[in-house]
């Protein structure tokens, strides 16, 4: 049909929907700044069509909405109810085809550099579709509000030819610019596609950071051309503890694991693509000066006391660490990160800095030299040592550096992020000093921590411990303390799963969905002071989300259990 022809068509059917408009109120996550329906809707036939306009930037991310929508709806889709997957691929899928002439257009993106980078509008009417960003970025996020919207009508439109779209205004924009979810494939190994997988919940979530956690005392995980034993011995740890790491009794598997779980540089390159398709930035994380020992097993000269070491077969925190004493240290490190430099554009490398025992460097002729000849009063300050040469080295790169908040106490530069782990009080400490933060408290986005009090009667799976169930985490103040000086250098909020107890990618699901949709409402709106209605708008437009994308999720909230 004539696109005229057609919104003439709609048009006229439309004026009718005025008059009888009690539709069930559309739900959206995060919470937009402005969302107002109207009584106008817009009629969605396999003969819509997508524009965008004129910007290359779109263009391609057009094509990449419609990869996702038949990613999770073409048919045959397991899980897909039955009617919702006739509208999507009868409608939905024929609909989103890209035109470059405006005057055909039913969904139309662009961009108004009169908005903020991430900010967009959604305008849904009788006349279209139209989502507007700042930038590509925001136009993304605008297309997850219209997902929601789409699916929210194409379960009510079961049946029908059309799906009428209810008509909307929405504005929105994010509060915080980092907007992060931690990925940790050390501990247990999660593939490409799985982590692809995981920036679509990225995505779902309008989360704009990836912090892919490389290395660690269990698994390396990055390919370094430089350094091949990394991968081909420090990747492979010879079996694994059984159950809880504090109970002693249970015993190892006796089961090698890790053999080729490395990322190559072209795995790196293939998520870097995927993400940036997807407006998500990844920072790569390369842990210094502890959870060293799988690079140690591989090099033992890193370490103090020169080995040998292994992999290490159980979790906790090893004593066995980098040594500062020796310069070949610093050359490894350097070589390192010249090759993530140069595969990661991101502004930030995280360069870990937590949990990192003393004893060995206490024992260390080289790194006790080391201490006399720089002043170095302790070996927390050793330690600073390290992170400041290290993070020298990455700004003559161009780099700046992000650590966890044990960096502060060997004294850290201006210009280094700290990262909150250890409850919120590192960030304040770092706010008040005048350093960037971003606030992942274990208190709050720990999604390794179980979600309910009783988790062994509510059938969770074994986990690390903890207690952070969806309310807890929707009721973080990012700002708690903090004057509005201070306020300023909280530069976002970030959630982290750590895979001890995670060996699964459906369990990792399990572990952070719903909790990312409480991130995400952190992270986007400022009022946050309606539990009950988040809940609601989680469970009428997240969950169908989840399940129409077919990824697992953590019943407990939904079931009002705690
Ligand atoms: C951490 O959880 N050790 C950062
Ligand atoms: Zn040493």
């Amino acid at each position: 049909m004539d696109p005229k022809l057609l919104n003439a068509a709609v048009a006229a059917v439309s004026v009718l929907s005025l008059c009888s408009c009690r539709q069930t109120p559309v739900s959206i996550v995060p919470q937009p700044v402005v969302a107002e329906e109207n009584c106008s809707s817009f009629r969605l036939s396999p003969d819509s069509l997508l524009v965008y306009s004129g910007d290359e930037a779109l263009l391609d991310l057009a094509g990449v909405w419609a990869e996702t929508l038949e990613k999770h709806y073409a048919p045959g889709t397991v899980g897909l109810p039955d009617g919702f997957t006739r509208i999507v691929s009868d409608i939905v899928l024929p609909a989103v085809r890209v035109t470059d002439d405006p005057r055909k257009a039913d969904v139309v993106l662009s961009m108004d550099p009169a908005l903020a980078e991430e900010e967009y509008t959604l305008e849904i009417s009788r006349r279209g579709i139209n989502v507007t960003g700042g930038t590509a970025r925001g136009v993304w996020w605008g297309i997850q509000t219209l997902d929601q919207v789409l699916v929210q009508s194409a379960s009510a439109s079961s049946g029908k030819a059309k799906i009428r779209v209810r008509g909307l205004h929405v504005q929105d924009k994010p509060h915080f610019a980092y907007r992060g979810a931690h990925f940790d494939p050390c501990r247990h190994f999660f593939t490409v596609d799985e982590l692809k997988t995981f920036i679509d919940m990225l995505a779902l979530h309008k989360l704009n950071t990836l912090h892919w956690h490389l290395t660690d005392d269990q698994g390396w995980r990055l390919e370094i051309e430089k350094y091949p034993l990394l991968t081909e011995v420090g990747a492979v740890r010879k079996e694994t503890k059984i159950g809880l790491y504090s109970d002693k009794d249970a015993g190892y598997d006796g089961t090698p694991y890790g053999e080729g779980c490395y990322y190559s540089r072209d795995d790196v390159r293939e998520v870097l693509e995927y993400a940036s398709d997807r407006q998500i930035t990844v920072i790569p994380e390369i842990e210094m000066p502890g959870h060293a020992v799988a690079a140690l097993s591989s090099y033992p000269w890193l370490g103090c006391t020169g080995g040998p070491y292994e992999t290490r077969t159980t979790w906790g925190i090893s004593e066995d660490v980098f040594c500062i004493g020796k310069e070949t240290t610093f050359r490894f490190l350097k070589d390192v990160l010249d090759e993530v430099c140069d595969l990661f554009p991101s502004e930030y490398i995280h360069i870990g800095g937590d949990e990192c025992p003393s004893v060995r460097w206490e024992n260390c002729p080289a790194c006790q030299r080391r201490m006399k000849e720089e002043g170095l009063q302790d070996e927390r300050q050793l330690q600073g040592y390290l992170l400041h040469r290290i993070e020298q080295y990455l700004n003559t790169k161009g780099k700046k550096i992000i650590g966890w908040d044990e960096i502060l106490e060997g004294g850290i530069s201006r210009t280094a992020t700290v990262m909150s782990w250890r409850g919120p009080q590192g960030g304040i400490d770092a706010a008040r000093q005048g350093n960037d933060v971003i606030m992942t408290p274990n208190t709050y986005f720990y999604l390794d921590y179980y979600q309910t009090a009783d988790p062994e009667t509510n059938g969770e799976p074994l986990g690390i411990g903890g207690y952070v169930p969806l309310s807890k985490c929707y009721s973080f103040d990012p700002y708690d303390r903090l004057d509005e000086d201070e306020r300023k250098h909280i530069k976002g909020i970030q959630a982290n799963t750590w895979t001890e107890y995670i060996a699964t990618f459906n369990h990792m699901q399990h572990m952070d969905l719903p909790r990312f949709a409480a991130l995400s409402e952190v992270a986007w709106s400022e009022d946050r002071s309606d539990y009950a209605g988040f809940l609601a708008r989680v469970e009428a437009s997240m969950k169908p989300m989840y399940e129409y994308s077919g990824y697992i999720y953590a019943p407990y909230a939904f079931e009002g259990i705690e």
